[in-house]
């Protein structure tokens, strides 16, 4: 069974990899696809922590603003995406500004999720907790990708 941690560790790496992409590449024909990309993944990631990390978070006392912080994170990141998708027509300059804020936006959100969320919170979960958060998990993200397609 996999835990909780796992399965979001390994979203990031496919995240970084994808939005590094959308910031490299400028052709106009790929953009709408690299746009589908990132909304299918980061959307339903986020939703999926909003459902099944950060709540389990707030409980805690000691974990609380970690959680609270990590969902006006996610707020910065729905924004850098309606730029990016409000930039699908714009020439090379204005679609990679707007690829730009969304890359340095999610890494840094990845970075404190890895860093400091993850390991405080890991803490706090036993095995069995991580692997039923796990499931929680899965369900609100695939929930959230079915919306989307
Ligand atoms: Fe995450
Ligand atoms: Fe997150």
């Amino acid at each position: 069974m996999p835990n909780i941690f796992d399965i979001l560790r390994e979203e990031h790496v496919v995240m970084r990899a994808l939005v590094q992409r959308a910031e490299e590449n400028t052709d106009k024909d790929s953009r709408k696809l690299l746009r589908d990309d990132l909304k299918l993944l980061l959307l339903p990631h986020a939703k999926g922590e909003e459902s099944a990390l950060y709540p389990e978070m707030e409980k805690t006392e000691r974990l609380r603003l970690d959680a609270l912080e990590a969902v006006d994170e996610h707020q910065l990141i729905d924004r850098a995406l309606e730029t990016l998708e409000a930039n699908l027509e714009g020439d090379d300059d204005e679609w990679k500004a707007a690829a730009q804020v969304l890359r340095e936006t999610v890494f840094h959100h990845l970075a404190e999720e890895e860093e400091k969320t993850f390991p405080e919170a890991e803490k706090a979960f036993d095995a069995a907790r991580k692997e039923e958060l796990a499931e929680v998990y899965r369900h609100a993200y695939n929930a959230r990708a079915q919306e989307l397609k």
